[in-house]
């Protein structure tokens, strides 16, 4: 058996490159060397001829320390997405075909198979005391089937309501009439090391309730919501102090109607073009765009459209927001994109888009990355708001950035580069 120190080549899998990466022990058994790195989180395998090795790794995988341990607040579309992914994607492996929709199979070192769902809260009667399993498809929920979901185990607690539900959700549940949970305890039960908070958009008291439930179970946080909490410097001064990591706010889709835009501004300012003004409306349905037309809207509003301006290095007038609710889309999403601007000699160029989209499984993927760089955070012991991951998956991040600059972000934060 020995130990030592070296360096491996690391082909890595989607967007980012990581080039070389710190193998901090290695331990030879038999025929093969396994390599470890606290830096990315991983344990190679490889085979050896001889004494020498060979270059490629047989086997790559995370440090495997009991999973990734979850909780998640609020069952609705974007959970159920969630929970549905962690089955349907258990088996992938980076680089095959099955990867279609998922960034990345293994990210900070965790495959998604890593990610465990060890407790859930909702507060609806449909939802509460059945098995996740099953209230991930319970009414009003409308998104997209596409896994069938073994028995979890993990039964649905009732959380504290506060403004979770306004009248206008109201007419599509009930409020479950069972005792309300003591969430601290809960979650300390359940041993979670991650809350992601998937309330509806404009629950300000009730997402800010989750948030200090976790902090109270030495808990982090992800905020899925537009509601400022990784954005605001006194929550993030109180995860800092106890060293324990958060991350958001407000899912930026893998592939919706803010990246899309974002990409076209940044093209369009790459080729020379002066956008002049843009705007990118969306209607759906859904108990979330129910939400985001009525109580959220001008929320919604200010922060999509601020997160399509840091792409544009001058002022423009940019409008983004949801404009309508139409109860027959269920969880589909349509956005339509207004570009003006003008070309070489002032000669003008206009675009008009229209993307159809469901919006639950758009979100799932992001949350992944975010899930398994949280935990990557909680081993190193960094505390306060991630400024990259908040920037890579978030509309409203507490450091706010372009795309690409938050893409080098987050792979200087894998690699050890960067804190946070
Ligand atoms: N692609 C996306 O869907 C997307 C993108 C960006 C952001 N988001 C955000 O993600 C969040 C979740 O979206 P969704 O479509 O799943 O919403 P949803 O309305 O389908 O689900 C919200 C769930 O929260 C539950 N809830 C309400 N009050 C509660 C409380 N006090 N305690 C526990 N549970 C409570 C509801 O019963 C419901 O099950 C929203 O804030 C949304 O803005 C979603």
């Amino acid at each position: 058996m020995t130990f030592g120190r070296g360096k491996v080549v690391l082909h890595n899998i989607g967007r980012l490159n990581f080039v070389e990466c710190d193998f901090s022990q290695s331990q030879k058994l038999g025929k093969v060397l396994i390599c470890q790195s606290w830096q990315l989180n991983y344990s190679m395998v490889i085979k050896l001829k001889g004494e020498r090795m060979l270059e490629e790794p047989i086997a790559r995988e995370a440090i495997k320390m009991n999973g990734i341990k979850v909780a998640l607040v609020g069952i609705g579309n974007v959970a159920s997405a969630f929970v549905q992914g962690l089955e349907y994607y258990k088996n992938v492996k980076s680089n095959s075909e099955e990867l279609v929709g998922l960034g990345y199979a293994d990210f900070a070192g965790f495959h998604v198979n890593d990610i465990k769902v060890v407790a859930a809260f909702d507060v609806v009667d449909s939802k509460v005391g059945l098995d996740l399993a099953d209230a991930i498809f319970a009414s009003p929920n409308n998104v997209m089937r596409f896994a069938e979901v073994p028995k979890t185990g993990v039964k649905v607690q009732k959380g504290e309501l506060h403004d979770g539900v306004d009248d206008m959700l109201m007419s599509l549940v009930t409020i479950s009439t069972k005792p309300e949970v003591d969430v601290v305890k809960a979650l300390k039960e359940a041993g979670t090391e991650i809350v992601v908070n998937l309330l509806p958009g404009s629950a300000e008291n009730a997402s800010q309730f989750y948030a200090q439930a976790a902090l109270d179970a030495g808990c982090a946080f992800i905020n899925g919501t537009p509601i400022p909490i990784a954005s605001d410097i006194e929550w993030s001064k109180k995860f800092e102090e106890k060293k324990i990591p958060l991350v958001g706010d407000d899912i930026q889709d893998q592939l919706g109607s803010t990246v899309l835009h974002r990409n076209i501004l940044q093209l369009l300012v790459a080729r020379g073009v002066r956008v002049d003004k843009s705007y990118q409306l969306d209607v759906g349905g859904g108990a979330e765009s129910l939400d985001s037309h009525y109580r959220g809207r001008m929320r919604k509003r200010g922060v999509k459209s601020s997160a399509i301006s840091q792409d544009l290095p001058y002022d423009a007038p940019l409008v983004a927001g949801s404009s309508d609710y139409v109860n027959f889309m269920d969880n589909s999403r349509d956005s339509y994109f207004y570009i003006l601007g003008r070309q070489f000699g002032g000669a003008p160029i206009k675009i008009d888009i229209r993307m159809e989209v469901t919006d639950g499984p758009n979100a799932a993927p992001i949350l992944f990355d975010a899930v398994r760089g949280t935990k990557l955070a909680i081993r190193r012991g960094v505390g306060g708001a991630l400024e990259s991951l908040s920037a890579y998956g978030f509309k409203m991040p507490p450091a706010p950035t372009t795309m690409y600059r938050a893409e080098r972000w987050v792979e200087e934060f894998l690699l050890g580069k960067r804190q946070s």
